[in-house]
């Protein structure tokens, strides 16, 4: 009895969800793009810091986002000015430029124009240097930089390292 009532709510509740479902496919679209918690709680990524071109941006992903990496050219080294610097990741005998790319004002991707070594979001017209700083509002903030620690020659993305929790604490990253 109790177990035919449960029944007779269980499909009721589903009618119910499908009545719904076309505003409910919409939204579980949306909810598709974004991890579940419990992804998010495992979601690490190792990425293998030798095989990066140098001067040349690679897109990865972690947790869903896109993660831009730049491998330092040792011109940019060279001539990389303190707050550049201060973004630098050192993996090896190399130096990284490491971030979330996604603009800090509402989210879109910037591309990368690698003769003006910039980032430029076609959303507004927010600008950011190579090393991930701004140069042209309205973004309010260079890129964040995602958890990572770094053994070896690898970085872990999700854990959190010295080097970020430096990062974080000067407040080069949030
Ligand atoms: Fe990039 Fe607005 S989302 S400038």
């Amino acid at each position: 009895m109790h177990k035919n009532s449960r029944r007779g709510f269980m499909g009721k509740a589903f009618g119910a969800v499908a009545g719904v479902g076309a505003v409910g496919s919409l939204v579980a679209m949306k909810k598709s793009w974004d991890p579940l918690p419990s992804v998010k709680a495992a979601g690490f990524t190792t990425l293998d810091m030798t095989i990066y071109p140098e001067g040349e941006l690679i897109t990865e992903k972690w947790r869903g986002k896109p993660i831009f990496v730049l491998k330092k050219t040792a011109e940019m080294i060279e001539k990389q000015t303190e707050g550049q610097k201060a973004r630098s990741i050192k993996v090896g005998d190399s130096q990284f430029m490491l971030c979330i790319g996604l603009c800090t004002h509402l989210g879109c991707i910037p591309g990368y124009n690698p003769k003006e070594e910039a980032f430029l979001c076609a959303c507004h017209g927010g600008r950011f240097d190579w090393s991930g700083q701004v140069t042209h509002t309205p973004p309010p903030r260079g890129f964040d930089i995602p958890p990572f620690k770094i053994e070896g020659n690898k970085m872990i993305l999700g854990e959190v390292g010295p080097e970020y929790q430096a990062m974080k604490d000067s407040g080069i990253t949030l």
